[in-house]
């Protein structure tokens, strides 16, 4: 499954992913928030997005001001491992090399399209698989 989640500074973002989404026929489910005029605390929706995320295949898109926020905190979890969506190259390598299965997006600094295209290569492109992926992948969970 994707999951989605933003504070009140993702919000607007996070509703023209769904609405991309929604056009690529792609299933999510939407974790909130519901409006940008209630203030909301990241780590709060960062959390509630990474406790969904069970399944080795499940994927997150959080959305906050900057991305940031969401990123420190979603990557405090065993097994996750969050990147902020900065160009699309950086978004291709890391789920190439990194096996990201989050992406944090800056609903203040993220234009419409660049959010799109960074979404359509978090989805559609798979990890490498290769050896020493996976071996430094291994060595990112610490005890
Ligand atoms: C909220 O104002 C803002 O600080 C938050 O969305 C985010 O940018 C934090 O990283």
């Amino acid at each position: 499954m994707l999951y989605l989640a933003s504070d009140h500074a993702g919000y607007r973002l996070k509703e023209i992913a769904k609405q991309f989404l929604d056009f690529l026929e792609t299933e999510y489910t939407d974790l909130g928030t519901d409006n940008d005029e209630t203030p909301v605390d990241y780590p709060d929706y960062a959390k509630k997005l990474v406790k969904k995320m069970n399944g080795k295949k499940d994927r997150g898109i959080l959305f906050c001001g900057t991305g940031s926020g969401m990123c420190i905190m979603a990557n405090r979890y065993k097994g996750i491992r969050a990147v902020v969506g900065n160009n699309e190259h950086e978004v291709l390598l890391g789920r190439s090399h990194n096996d990201v299965n989050v992406l944090c997006l800056g609903g203040r600094l993220t234009g419409e399209n660049a959010a799109k295209k960074m979404i359509k290569i978090f989805l559609d492109t798979p990890f490498s698989g290769e050896a020493r992926h996976k071996r430094r992948i291994k060595k990112l969970d610490l005890k």
